[in-house]
């Protein structure tokens, strides 16, 4: 990616404010804003709380927004969404792309000049195991094939970039190039502990940038951390550490 390095360490790291209010997630903004480059907004608190959060998080801070609604639609549907979202002035947006391009290819090249348009690959929730019994056709059950499948189709409708777990980011950029940018969620530092975790295709900061993450997606490491500026801090550094 052009901007990576323009971009501090703590700018790569996405913050989700998953969290169940506006004064949760206030407290949160105040306390990270320094040490994080961008707040991710998502379905909990959307849909709690509405827009309001994220008039706070830009008032009360310069870091990038992310409404991650994985919008999941008709094609005209999702356009209108990615429309009236755009209107917020935010900078990151995520569009499913296993609905094929005929969903995402008008509004990626026609809606969203302004933020970064995102394509879901594959949720880092989902294994191998998971894929079958689905009933995902047996040659893309490899979550590596199918995150591959997903990112060309994104890239052939024109989004700038997708999600993908650390542990495919390294082909993604391989075989789509270092500009299309790469969100690496699952991040799980070594010294974090997460309580009955759901993440199953994870790697640490260092690994995945070191693999060509441009932005790391850390959410309970940090928030339920019992110092969470330090831990931001750790993450940070671990990024450092794999740039340098
Ligand atoms: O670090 P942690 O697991 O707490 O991060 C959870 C966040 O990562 C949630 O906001 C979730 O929406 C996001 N996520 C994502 N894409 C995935 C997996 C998680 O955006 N594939």
């Amino acid at each position: 990616m052009s901007k990576k390095s323009r971009l501090f360490p703590k700018d790569r790291i996405i913050f989700p404010l998953d969290l169940p209010n506006l004064k949760e997630a206030g407290r949160f903004v105040k306390l990270l804003k320094n040490h994080v480059g961008v707040f991710k907004i998502g379905l909990e608190l959307f849909v709690g709380e509405g827009p309001d959060i994220i008039s706070l998080a830009k008032k009360e801070s310069s870091a990038k927004i992310f409404l991650d609604l994985k919008f999941h639609d008709i094609p005209e549907t999702v356009r209108r969404a990615l429309t009236a979202a755009s209107a917020y002035g935010i900078d990151f947006l995520t569009i499913h792309c296993d609905s094929g391009q005929k969903l995402i290819e008008p509004l990626a090249k026609k809606t969203c000049q302004n933020p970064i348009v995102l394509g879901v690959t594959l949720l880092t929730s989902l294994s191998e195991k998971d894929l079958a019994e689905m009933g995902i056709r047996k040659e893309l059950q490899d979550p590596l094939k199918l995150v591959l499948h997903s990112a060309k189709l994104a890239k052939a409708a024109g989004c700038n970039g997708v999600v993908c777990s650390g542990l495919e980011v390294k082909s993604v950029k391989k075989a789509l190039g270092r500009n299309f940018i790469t969100v690496c969620p699952g991040i799980r530092p070594l010294w974090a502990i997460v309580k009955q975790d759901d993440q199953k295709r994870f790697v640490t900061p260092y690994e995945a940038v070191k693999n060509g993450a441009d932005y790391i997606v850390v959410g309970r490491p940090i928030r339920d951390a019992v110092n969470p500026v330090d831990a931001a801090k750790r993450v940070a550094q671990e990024i450092g550490m794999a740039l340098s």
